[in-house]
């Protein structure tokens, strides 16, 4: 997969983005080991705490049409400079594919990084 579709998929979906409060934009791309693209935004709400992250949003979308296995995550933010995601968004993705690769991208920089990196002694009941 050409990172460049990814990266522009991310760009796309933060423009849907539901970021009243915080003006903060975020569009993620998830690319599934089958192939497929999943996008998400992040979409507030005025119960702050119900928000949901891009990433997120991208992962509820993909297991909910039965892909369960991720390469990688391109993660965009309309800035100058880098957001790492959130801790519950590298738990929800390390529930599925804990080897995954993410990438972030603002207008200047850009950081790839593993999840396992991201996120070391991830929860996991799968191993008891
Ligand atoms: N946000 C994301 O979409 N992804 C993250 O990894 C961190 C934060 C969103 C949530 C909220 O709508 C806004 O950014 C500010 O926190």
């Amino acid at each position: 997969m050409d990172k460049k579709i990814l990266i522009e998929k991310a760009k796309q979906a933060s423009l849907n983005a539901y970021a009243p409060y915080s003006g903060f934009k975020v569009g993620a791309a998830l690319l599934t080991k089958s192939g497929k693209i999943f996008t998400g935004c992040n979409v507030e709400n005025s119960s702050y705490s119900l928000t949901n992250c891009a990433e997120r949003t991208a992962v509820f979308k993909a297991i909910s049409e039965g892909e369960k296995e991720f390469s990688e995550i391109v993660i965009y933010v309309n800035s100058n400079k880098l957001f790492t995601p959130c801790g519950a968004c590298r738990q929800v993705l390390s529930e599925f594919s804990p080897e995954m690769k993410i990438t972030i991208i603002s207008n200047k920089k850009t950081l790839e990084i593993g999840l396992a990196e991201l996120l070391p002694h991830n929860f996991s009941l799968k191993n008891i």
